[in-house]
C-alpha cells in the first residue's frame, strides 16, 4: 500500500483487538493489491497525526513577555550534544533551561543541551559552557565525513563549522606527503588527512586535553596515515627547515603572523593552508593579500591557489581561507 501510494500519512492508523485499520486514499485498488491477504473495509474517523508545536510557539505561550523572534535558537549538534549560543542578557537561567528541555524533547538522538558563552578565553580558545538540559555530559563522539572526532567541550576547542574545510584540505593531500598542523586542537585536520591518505602528520597543540582527545580519535579511526602528536608551543618546538610538504595554520586571530615561521619549515613548492579573521569593512580579499605580501616579503615567489571569504564569525568579521604555494 505504501509503494502504491495508498496510505494517508497525515492520519493515524487505528488498532482494535483483531485489526489494524489504515487510512487509505483509494479503496477500489485494494482488492487487486491485497489479493492474498484477508482484509475488510470499515469507515472510521481517523485521528490526525499531531504535529509537534514548533519550539518558538511553545516558548511564546510559556513566556509571552519575551520577544522570541529576536532570540536565535539555532544550535550546533556535536554527536549527542546540542550546543546553543543564547544571549544571556535576554533570558533568565530557568528560561534558558526550558529552551534546553524543549530542544531535547524534539530529538531522540540528543542526550544533552548546553549553552556556550560568546567570550573565548586563553590560548586554548575555550568558551564557558552552561548546562541546560539532559545528561551532564561535555564529551562526545562527533562524526564529520565518516571521521570520528572525540570532543571535550569543556576542555578543548572544537568547531563543527570547520567540517567542510577539514574535508577540502584532506581531499587535496597526496599520498606520502609530510604535513604539519600547527594548531591542531582535537586534531580534526590531522584526522581527516590521515583517514584519506597514507601521509605523515605532525600535530601540535598547547592544550594537553586537546592532544588527549586526538589520541583517542587516532585509536578509534581506521587511518591510512600516521599522526605524531605533540603537546607544546608550536612556535618553539620545531628546529627543522625545508621539511614539510604542507602546513596548516588555524589560529585565525593571528595566523598571518605565523607565515614567516611556516615558510621556513616548508619545502620549496610546498603549500600553506591558513585561516585568518578579517574585518568585513576592510575588503577581506584585498586585506588578506596585503597581509600575505607583508609577511612573506622575504620569499622569492608564491602563488595563490585558493582564497575564499568564508563564514561570518561575528557581525563584523569573516574568516578568510587561503592556500598558498611557496617557491
Ligand atoms: C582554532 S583552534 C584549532 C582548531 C582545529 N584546527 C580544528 O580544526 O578543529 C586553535 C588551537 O590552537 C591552540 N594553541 C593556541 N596557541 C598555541 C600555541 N602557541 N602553540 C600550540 N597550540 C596553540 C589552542 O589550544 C587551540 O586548540
Amino acid at each position: 500500500m505504501i509503494k502504491a501510494n495508498l496510505i494517508l500519512y497525515h492520519k493515524k492508523p487505528i488498532k482494535t483487538t483483531d485489526f489494524v485499520f489504515f487510512p487509505i486514499t483509494d479503496y477500489k485498488q485494494i482488492p487487486k493489491l491485497l489479493s492474498d491477504i484477508s482484509f475488510k473495509f470499515q469507515q472510521w474517523e481517523f485521528p490526525s497525526r499531531s504535529k509537534q508545536e514548533p519550539i518558538i510557539e511553545s516558548l511564546q505561550k510559556e513566556f509571552p513577555n519575551i520577544n522570541w523572534e529576536e532570540i536565535s535558537l539555532k544550535f550546533d549538534q556535536l554527536g549527542e550534544i546540542a550546543i546553543l549560543k543564547l544571549d544571556p542578557s535576554c533570558t533568565s537561567l530557568s528560561v534558558r533551561q526550558r529552551v534546553g528541555e524543549l530542544i531535547l524533547s524534539r530529538s531522540l538522538r540528543l542526550k544533552a543541551v548546553l549553552n556556550k558563552n560568546d567570550i573565548i578565553k586563553g590560548a586554548e580558545r575555550l568558551y564557558p559552557i552552561e548546562y541546560l538540559a539532559g545528561e551532564k555530559i561535555w564529551q562526545t563522539w562527533h562524526q564529520e565525513y565518516g571521521v570520528f572526532i572525540f570532543v571535550d567541550l569543556e576542555r578543548a576547542y572544537f568547531n563543527p563549522r570547520l567540517a567542510e574545510e577539514h574535508h577540502r584540505v584532506a581531499m587535496s593531500v597526496k599520498p606520502g606527503e609530510t604535513i604539519l598542523d600547527l594548531f591542531t586542537g582535537v586534531g580534526s585536520f590531522a584526522l581527516h588527512c590521515a583517514k584519506g591518505s597514507p601521509c605523515t602528520i605532525v600535530a601540535i597543540d598547547i592544550n594537553p586535553y586537546a592532544i588527549d582527545a586526538l589520541q583517542r580519535s587516532i585509536k578509534k579511526n581506521k587511518l591510512q596515515g600516521d599522526i605524531h602528536s605533540i603537546i607544546g608551543d608550536s612556535r618553539k618546538i620545531l628546529r627543522l627547515q625545508d621539511y614539510f610538504d604542507r602546513i596548516i595554520i588555524n589560529l585565525p586571530q593571528k595566523s598571518v603572523k605565523y607565515l614567516p615561521y611556516a615558510a621556513k619549515l616548508l619545502k620549496k613548492g610546498g603549500i600553506i593552508t591558513f585561516y585568518q579573521f578579517i574585518l568585513k569593512f576592510e575588503n577581506p580579499e584585498e586585506k588578506i593579500r596585503k597581509l600575505i605580501s607583508k609577511n612573506l616579503a622575504h620569499i622569492n615567489s608564491y602563488k595563490e591557489l585558493y582564497i575564499k571569504v568564508g563564514r561570518d564569525v561575528s557581525p563584523s568579521r569573516v574568516q578568510v581561507n587561503v592556500d598558498l604555494q611557496l617557491f
